[in-house]
């Protein structure tokens, strides 16, 4: 359970602010009563979740490069946040394979410059940096990942997101709390593949399911037979949230890699979730299969979230099915012309709700 009381008036920066991710995140601590910055590149889609939620109202928005190190100085110089979740990112495997360098560059320096400025500036308690569950290396073994396992990476992507977390922990050991008594606490958190209303990213299966939906035509799908852990964006960022209070309460114990995925049954292959959103559609929507060639991706992928359910207190709370009606039914509020910023707080006091009932 994420607790508001907690939130209250906590100044926090998000980089990353535009996305997806971010700007779900943004709103639920908007609605928690904190104080919030964002610090990203203007949104990376066209339309995009900050602007059709009016993320921008309820927060301070600042549109710089994460590796700018001068304006980030600035932004934390001026808006001195105790808490920092990074997830500025070039955040797609098939544009990884298009901008090799740039990928590093965002997400390895990127992070750098991040862990950097927030040791110059001081005052935060705690940072928690997003990375990937394909920071792993992949064993295509049907194996669930636990924290300890390999780093690795088999496309420029996820490598970078495995050399973030190296980053990370070289922080946390040389400037991390222990080294000094003002040092933030560091915990780098590695979510499955996160779905929900308002992604519209190139090359991700719940945006192309609902473009190709919305404009008539059949779901083309690249690989119906991948696993994926898949999750409403809501479950991951609830993680964060209590990592991050337990960080600044508890201090040491929860720094390290934390792993936030769904239900174990809830790794399931393209193809299933394909059939699910096409039937929760209706208005006959079909799928074909999008033979290639295609780039490599990862057979099979799963995360063991055993650390964060015993040390943490966390647990997914929706399953896919309910993940997945959440998300369709958000697309259908944007094609019915709804206020799309009620629709997302709609969403999380239904998630809040559920997730307060599983603890009673
Ligand atoms: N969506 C998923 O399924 C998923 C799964 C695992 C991990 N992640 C990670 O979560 C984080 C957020 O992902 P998302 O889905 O919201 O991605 P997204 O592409 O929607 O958002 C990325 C954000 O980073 C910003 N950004 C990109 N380059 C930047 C730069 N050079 N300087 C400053 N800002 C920059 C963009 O403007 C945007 O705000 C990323 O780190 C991503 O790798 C996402």
């Amino acid at each position: 359970m994420v607790n508001p009381t907690f939130w209250r008036d906590k100044k926090v920066l998000i980089t990353g602010h535009t996305g997806f991710k971010g700007a779900w995140l943004s709103l639920w601590l908007q609605s928690a009563g904190a104080h919030v910055t964002g610090y990203s590149l203007a949104p990376p889609t066209s339309p995009n979740l900050f602007e059709q939620a009016n993320v921008g109202q309820g927060m301070q928005s600042v549109i710089g490069d994460i590796r700018d190190a001068e304006h980030l100085k600035q932004t934390m110089d001026r808006y001195r946040p105790g808490i920092v979740f990074h997830l500025a990112a070039q955040a797609l495997v098939r544009r990884g394979y298009q901008h090799p360098v740039a990928t590093f560059d965002v997400n390895v320096v990127g992070t750098a410059c991040l862990l950097e400025a927030v040791r110059q500036a001081g005052g935060v308690n705690a940072v928690v940096v997003v990375t990937s569950d394909k920071c792993y290396q992949n064993t295509e073994n049907s194996v669930a990942y636990k924290e300890a396992d390999v780093l690795g990476g088999n496309d420029p992507y996820s490598s970078s997101k495995a050399c973030a977390e190296l980053v990370v922990a070289a922080y946390r050991s040389s400037f991390g709390n222990g080294s000094s008594t003002q040092a933030p606490e560091m915990a780098s958190v590695r979510a499955g593949n996160v779905i929900g209303g308002g992604d519209w990213a190139e090359d991700r299966l719940l945006p192309d399911i609902m473009r190709a939906i919305m404009e008539g035509r059949p779901v083309a799908i690249r690989n119906p037979h991948a696993i994926r852990p898949w999750q409403h964006v809501l479950e991951p960022l609830g993680g964060y949230l209590l990592l991050a209070e337990r960080l600044c309460r508890e201090g040491g114990k929860f720094a390290g890699a934390w792993n936030f995925g769904p239900f174990a049954q809830d790794a399931e292959p393209v193809e299933a979730v394909v059939r699910q959103v096409v039937a929760l559609w209706g208005d006959g929507a079909s799928w074909v299969l999008d033979a290639g060639p295609h780039p490599h991706e990862s057979k099979v992928l799963k995360l063991d979230c055993t650390k964060a359910q015993e040390h943490l207190g966390w647990k997914p709370c929706w399953r896919l099915e309910q993940a997945l009606e959440a998300t369709v039914s958000w697309y259908k509020a944007y094609l019915g012309g709804q206020n799309l910023r009620d629709v997302v707080l709609e969403q999380l006091a239904s998630y809040q709700s559920k997730a307060l009932s599983a603890v009673r």
